[in-house]
């Protein structure tokens, strides 16, 4: 397994809209649980494919505390979403140090394809609803902060730009 470079926003790559997975096989596996590990090691709850410059629809998500959930989502889609919305303070490891309040449907029924290329369905709510969305924003090169109003947007990307300074002084 192998840690993979993540993107950092506002990096045009992450902008990328990722195309379906046609193949199922063992280039797959591997790519999906180095996404695990690269997760882990980050530590984070989910990453996008987009994330880490692979411009597929897949997408790694484990919300729980002890590593002990992890799924994959292979071609995922949203089938059904809550009219009641939820807020909640979002972050992502592709805009490290940021974290603000999103607004989203507090619950979706999720489609999508296992490693196998088998269909199955998930009620998601809570962190994982959250979570869920979050990625698939990636997947169709949207970033959470593009969320926000533009004073916002324009705030954090001044904020980037001086953490990079700092770290490169
Ligand atoms: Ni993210």
């Amino acid at each position: 397994m192998a840690l993979l470079p993540i993107l950092r926003y506002p990096d045009p790559r992450l902008k990328t809209v990722a195309t379906p997975v046609t193949q199922f096989d063992d280039a797959l596996v591997k790519l999906t649980q180095d996404m695990a590990e690269t997760m882990y090691d980050a530590p984070g709850v989910g990453l996008a494919a987009t994330q880490i410059d692979v411009h597929k629809r897949i997408i790694v998500i484990d919300v729980t505390d002890d590593k002990s959930g992890l799924t994959v989502f292979i071609n995922p889609e949203i089938i059904d979403a809550s009219k009641e919305c939820k807020v909640y303070e979002e972050g992502c490891l592709s805009v490290p140090g940021i974290y603000e309040k999103v607004e989203r449907p507090g619950t979706v029924k999720v489609r999508a394809q296992n490693v196998k290329g088998e269909w199955f369905e998930t009620d998601c709510d809570e962190l994982l609803a959250v979570c869920i969305q979050h990625e698939i924003d990636h997947l169709n090169g949207k970033v959470f902060v593009e969320h926000l109003s533009q004073l916002k947007q324009t705030r954090i990307k001044t904020k980037i730009k001086k953490q990079e300074k700092l770290q490169t002084a």
